[in-house]
């Protein structure tokens, strides 16, 4: 067989979350940046309900798509499946057997995708099943970077200091309030803040002062999740290290964000002017160090692959360093604190995307150099 001189990658976008529209900028940005005489690229765009359409781009996605493109029959669209089928390692057109398949063999998958059903771990499962590379954390790791409440389970674990926390199920608040307000009042007391466990973009996260204020952050977040994670209030400065690589990965400059609102909540993440960025952030020689060590602390612990964005608060009252989150598919637009602190570091956007397709190969190669079954000794 001849070997093709273009890797094919397909970029995976949208999606059954409430970032889709984060992700398909971030998408528009890699499509832009992807050197096309490395790359031939396939975008391939999930619905909101999860419908998967080969052929659009993510401009033509944002103006939302039209009837005739989501039934795969106009617009040049069309509806794919990826299955599971580790012979395959293509997309196909449902329905149409072995003459379905689209665009050949498939050397990656990057998935541009935020929070559920993308950075969560389900679709890097499909991915597993299939056998075909992708860029960023697997499985184990994408689901406990999306688990606000094992994630800090784990990095307690390892001695990661973070804010004190508490969690719930939406089960036990709903039978029993009082026991969950009596609790979070005393073990962290107010102000504290309230997330679902399992989102991103600060969608349904509120900050409490008064136990009225925690009732409707409970209410707000139990709408959300089954699993409720509550947190001291930290009075700090909010600093971000992007980390890169696989079993021996490296962390760029911190840099900070400057909201202009009480939090970094949604609007302030994605409507312009809100919130600013300062890269590489003005921080003390030995303060950045730390942050460079604890990221990649955070990033091994929680088994992370290809790239991730650590973020922290930087205590007012005694400057120390507590991790906040890990982010497995960051915000990847030109302008995305991720890509920004690499191009601070020394790395620019379309090498980092170079880079993070090979560490995507290299994982791969690494997985499969492993056995999957077992002999007998003496057999
Ligand atoms: N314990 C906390 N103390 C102070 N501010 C917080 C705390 N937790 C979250 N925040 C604020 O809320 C924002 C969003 O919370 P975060 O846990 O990062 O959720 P998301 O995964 O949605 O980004 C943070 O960037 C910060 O501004
Ligand atoms: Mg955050």
């Amino acid at each position: 067989m001849p070997v093709r001189e273009k890797k094919r990658v397909v970029v995976l976008f949208g999606g059954r979350s409430g970032e889709h529209e984060v992700s398909i900028n971030s998408a528009a940005s890699v499509m832009a940046a992807l050197d096309r005489d490395k790359y031939e690229i396939i975008p391939v765009a999930i619905t909101r309900e999860g419908r998967w359409v080969a052929g659009i781009t993510p401009e033509q996605a944002a103006g939302g798509l039209d009837p005739a493109v989501l039934s795969g029959t106009g617009g040049g669209a069309v509806t794919v499946i990826l299955p599971p089928d580790p012979g395959w390692r293509g997309l196909t057109v449902p329905g149409n057997g072995d003459a379905g398949q689209i665009a050949g063999e498939i050397d990656v998958v990057f998935p541009v995708m935020h929070g559920t059903y993308g950075e969560d771990g389900t679709v890097q499962g499909l991915l597993e099943l299939a056998n075909i590379p992708y860029v960023g954390a697997g499985v184990l790791g994408s689901a406990l970077g999306m688990d606000k409440v094992l994630m800090k389970t784990v990095l307690a674990r390892h001695g990661v200091p973070q804010a004190r926390f508490l969690s719930f199920l939406r089960r036990e608040w709903e039978t029993d309030p009082k026991t969950v307000i009596a609790e979070t009042e005393k073990q962290l007391g107010y102000p504290c803040f309230i997330k679902p466990a399992n989102l991103g973009s600060s969608v349904g996260i509120s900050k409490a002062r008064r136990r009225e204020e925690l009732v409707r952050g409970l209410e707000l977040a139990a709408g959300y999740d089954r699993k409720i994670i509550l947190e001291e209030f930290i009075d700090a400065r909010e600093v971000e290290v992007s980390v890169l690589g696989n079993d021996d990965p490296m962390a760029s400059l911190p840099g900070e964000i400057i909201p202009l609102k009480e939090f970094y909540d949604y609007e302030a993440k994605y409507v312009d002017g809100l919130s600013q960025l300062k890269v590489p952030a003005e921080l003390p020689p030995d303060t950045v160090e730390r942050l460079r060590e604890l990221a990649i602390k955070v990033f091994k612990a929680l088994d992370c692959a290809g790239m991730a964005r650590v973020d922290f608060f930087l205590r007012r009252s005694d400057g120390a360093v507590l991790v906040n989150e890990i982010n497995t598919i960051p915000g990847f637009t030109r302008f995305s604190m991720y890509p920004k602190l690499w191009e601070a570091t020394g790395i620019g956007y379309r090498e980092l995307l170079d880079r993070l397709i090979d560490l995507a190969l290299e994982r791969h190669r690494d997985k499969n150099r492993s056995k999957t079954t077992f002999d007998l000794p003496g057999k």
